[in-house]
C-alpha cells in the first residue's frame, strides 16, 4: 500500500516534470525489458533480447521520428520482489513507455499492479499462466498459454490411442494449468490420468519421479517443465532409467524440446511428440527472414526459440503502436491498438483477442526428427485459431 502511494506520487511528479520540459521525455520511446539474464533462467532474457535485436536489425531503431531505446533489467530468476522493484524504477526513474519481457509467471504477476497503476502497456513475451492477462487491463500477451498448448496435446493423444497417462508438471502456475487442461481433454476423450506428479520449480531432482512413472506403466507421460535446464535434466533421466525401452512414450508441451537446447539433448528426444506455437523448422518466408536476422544480430547464440519469437512479435506490436500514435504514447490509446493487433509471425498468423488481450494462434503437433543430422521439431499436424480455453 505504501509503495503504491509512493509510486502514485512519483508518477505525478514525473508527469509534472514532463510538462515543464516536454522535449526531455519525447526524444525516444523507452521500452523496459524485465526478465532473468543471470541464474538458471538466464537463457530466457538472452533469447528475448536476441529476438528484440533481430526485429530492430530488420526494421530499424527509430519509428515516427523517435529513437527506440531498450532498457534491460535482470530479475536473476523467478523473483517477484525484484521484478516489481525493477518495474517501479523503470516507470518512475526511467519513465518508460512500455514494460516488456517476463519469462517467468511470478515476474509477470508481480509487475501487473505496477502496470495497472502507472497505465503502462505490459507486453508479455513468454510468461504463460492463463490468469496473467486478467491481472491488469494494460497486459497483452504475445507468447502462449499452457492450456492453449496442452489441450490439443490431449486431443491428439486420445486420437492416437494413448489413453493411460501419467502427468508430470512443474509445481507453479503454468504447470498446474497444463495439468488441468490436459486432463480435462484426455478424460473427455475416454482416457485417464493414473498419476499426477508435481515437481518443485527450483532445482528439481527428476530421478525419483521417473521411477514412479516407470512403476505406473502408463502408455505415455505428459510433461510440462520450464524450458532449458529442466528439459535437459528430464530427458537425461528418461534415457538413463530406460522409460523408452519400457514402452512409455513422452508427450509434452514444446517447452521440453525447446529449439535452443534441443541440439544438446542427445538422441533420447528423437520421436518425442509435442504441441507448441513455434518451431525453428516452421516453413514460411517470415520464419526464414526471422532466422536470418536472428543469426546476424546474435552471432554465436545458436538457434532462437519461442521466447525469441515472442519478443520479436512483441516488438512488431510496439512498432505498430508507435507508428499509429505518431510517437506520442498514451497508455490507453496504446492498449486500444494492441487489443486489435494481427501479425504474420515467424510462427504463423497470430491475433490478439480484444476481449481477453490474449493471443489466438495455431498450435502445431510436432515430432523430433533429424534434418541434415540436426534434431528439429518437425510440424506434422495443427489446430488453427486456438484461443486460451475457457476464456
Ligand atoms: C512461465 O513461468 O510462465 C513459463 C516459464 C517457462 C516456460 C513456459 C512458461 O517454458
Amino acid at each position: 500500500m505504501v509503495m503504491k502511494k509512493i509510486l502514485a506520487l512519483a508518477t505525478l511528479a514525473a508527469a509534472n516534470y514532463g510538462a515543464v520540459s516536454p522535449a526531455y521525455a519525447q526524444d525516444s520511446i523507452k521500452i523496459g525489458v524485465i526478465a532473468a539474464f543471470s541464474g538458471p533462467f538466464a537463457d530466457y532474457g538472452k533469447q528475448m533480447e536476441g529476438g528484440i535485436k533481430a526485429y530492430m536489425a530488420q526494421h530499424g531503431d527509430s519509428v515516427a521520428g523517435k529513437k527506440i531505446e531498450i532498457i534491460i533489467k535482470d530479475t536473476t530468476g523467478p523473483s517477484p520482489e525484484i521484478a516489481k522493484r525493477l518495474a517501479q524504477e523503470l516507470v518512475v526513474r526511467d519513465k518508460v513507455d512500455f514494460l516488456a519481457g517476463f519469462g517467468l509467471t511470478p515476474e509477470a504477476l508481480a509487475v501487473a499492479p505496477v502496470a495497472e497503476q502507472a497505465k503502462k502497456p505490459m507486453i508479455i513475451m513468454n510468461a504463460a499462466t492463463s490468469a496473467i492477462t486478467t491481472k491488469s487491463s494494460y497486459i497483452v500477451r504475445f507468447s502462449m498459454t499452457l492450456p492453449q498448448i496442452s489441450a490439443p496435446m490431449a486431443t491428439w493423444a486420445v486420437k492416437n490411442n494413448i489413453k493411460k497417462v501419467v502427468t508430470l508438471v512443474a509445481d507453479y502456475g503454468p504447470g498446474i494449468d497444463a495439468e488441468a487442461a490436459f486432463k480435462t481433454e484426455l478424460v473427455k476423450g475416454g482416457g485417464t490420468v493414473v498419476e499426477a506428479i508435481r515437481v518443485p520449480l527450483r532445482n528439481p531432482d527428476f530421478s525419483p519421479y521417473i521411477q514412479r512413472i516407470k512403476n505406473a506403466k502408463p502408455d505415455a507421460v505428459f510433461i510440462f517443465v520450464p524450458a532449458g535446464e529442466q528439459s535437459i535434466a528430464f530427458m537425461k533421466g528418461y534415457r538413463e532409467r530406460g522409460l523408452g525401452e519400457a514402452g512409455i512414450k513422452v508427450i509434452a508441451t514444446g517447452d521440453l524440446t525447446d529449439d535452443h537446447v534441443l541440439p544438446a539433448m542427445g538422441d533420447a528426444t528423437l520421436g518425442v511428440i509435442t504441441t507448441f506455437h513455434y518451431s525453428a523448422a516452421h516453413k514460411s518466408p517470415e520464419n526464414q527472414a526471422f532466422l536470418k536476422s536472428f543469426a546476424e544480430a546474435n552471432p554465436k547464440s545458436g538457434r532462437p526459440n519461442f521466447m525469441a519469437v515472442g519478443a520479436y512479435d512483441g516488438m512488431a506490436a510496439i512498432y505498430e503502436v508507435v507508428r499509429k500514435l505518431n510517437g506520442k504514447i498514451d497508455g490507453d490509446q496504446a492498449m486500444a491498438i494492441l487489443k486489435n493487433i494481427k501479425l504474420n509471425s515467424p510462427r504463423g498468423p497470430i491475433a490478439i483477442d480484444p476481449n481477453t488481450r490474449d493471443i489466438i494462434q495455431t498450435v502445431y503437433v510436432r515430432k523430433v526428427e533429424k534434418i541434415n543430422g540436426e534434431p528439429y521439431n518437425v510440424e506434422f499436424d495443427k489446430f488453427t485459431d486456438q484461443k486460451d480455453p475457457g476464456k
